[in-house]
């Protein structure tokens, strides 16, 4: 990460882990620099109305990951962001990723508490800045704090604002915050292109994933009660099949689920449903 080398903060911190998708991409980073920064990676780990619900298995997952590559320079820190703040010391923190709720008043608050933590090379990103979805505010934050500091808006994807809130950066992020308009166009096409290219691989490995799963699927299904079922009709006809599949009689009171089949899971191509091989009776 450009920002990462550029700036070479001692101490990093983010608001907002989830999976760790982007803090697992500072992390990597700061290993391969070996500058010397500090991670923090500050989370409640219960989701949120956007990003959606976090299980303690993501956390336990992610943990896995991360302890082993990066522990022994940062740390998954569960708690609110307001509940972090007495961690850090006034003025300790060089590079801020704010990456919470992204409403106005959620990102307002989260930058407007954190802003004394910052340093004098105190450099805070904001993430989303070109979302514009109801209930998305950061742009509408961006648009107000940008007009207060040095900075530089990368549009591509959701967005990205790099906001210097110091007074003292190295001549790298200078450089970035000064440039002109012709400059500033090839910084961002540049950026653009890196991430197509990054999301390119990154879908190529997901996509390869998904498939070395679709390769186990034949067999799962040749397993399956539907296919028990299928070979069923086959051998013993139309009535023969009914009658060994056909419901259990229903008890008084009792209602049946017109989704399930034979109190058996609803008809999906979803492997773990097709995968359950329920015997037919
Ligand atoms: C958009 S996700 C972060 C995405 C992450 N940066 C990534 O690369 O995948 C937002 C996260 O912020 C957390 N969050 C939101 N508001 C919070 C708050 N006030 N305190 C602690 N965590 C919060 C949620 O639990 C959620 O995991």
């Amino acid at each position: 990460m450009f920002i990462v080398s550029a700036l070479r903060p001692g101490v990093l911190v983010e608001l907002g882990v989830y999976r760790g998708t982007s803090y697992c991409a500072f992390c990597q980073t700061v290993k391969k620099l070996g500058f010397g920064t500090t991670c923090h990676g500050v989370d409640s780990w219960e989701g949120d109305g956007q990003a959606g619900q976090v299980s303690a298995v993501d956390l336990a997952r992610l943990k896995a990951h991360h302890d082993p590559l990066y522990g022994s320079f940062s740390e998954l820190v569960q708690s609110t962001f307001d509940g972090a703040l007495d961690h850090f010391a006034d003025g300790s923190i060089d590079l801020l990723h704010i990456d919470g709720y992204h409403s106005y008043e959620a990102v307002s608050h989260d930058f407007e508490s954190w802003l004394p933590k910052m340093s004098e090379r105190g450099v805070v990103l904001f993430h989303d800045v070109n979302v514009r979805q109801s209930g998305f505010g950061v742009w509408k934050y961006w648009e107000e704090v940008s007009a207060k500091y040095k900075h530089l808006t990368l549009l591509h994807g959701h967005g990205l604002g790099v906001l210097g809130v110091g007074s003292n950066f190295p001549e790298d992020v200078r450089e970035l915050f000064d440039a002109d308009k012709n400059d500033l166009l090839t910084i961002r096409n540049f950026f653009h292109q890196l991430g197509a290219r990054i999301d390119a691989i990154w879908q190529y490995h997901s996509q390869s994933e998904q498939f070395a799963e679709l390769k186990t699927y034949e067999a799962t299904v040749k397993k399956s009660w539907v296919m028990r079922a299928y070979r069923m009709l086959r051998f013993k006809g139309l009535a023969g099949f009914t009658r060994k599949i056909r419901p259990a009689p229903m008890k008084s009171g009792e209602k049946r689920d017109e989704s399930s089949f034979n109190g058996l899971p609803p008809l999906t191509n979803d492997r773990h449903n097709v995968d359950r091989g329920v015997e037919t009776r």
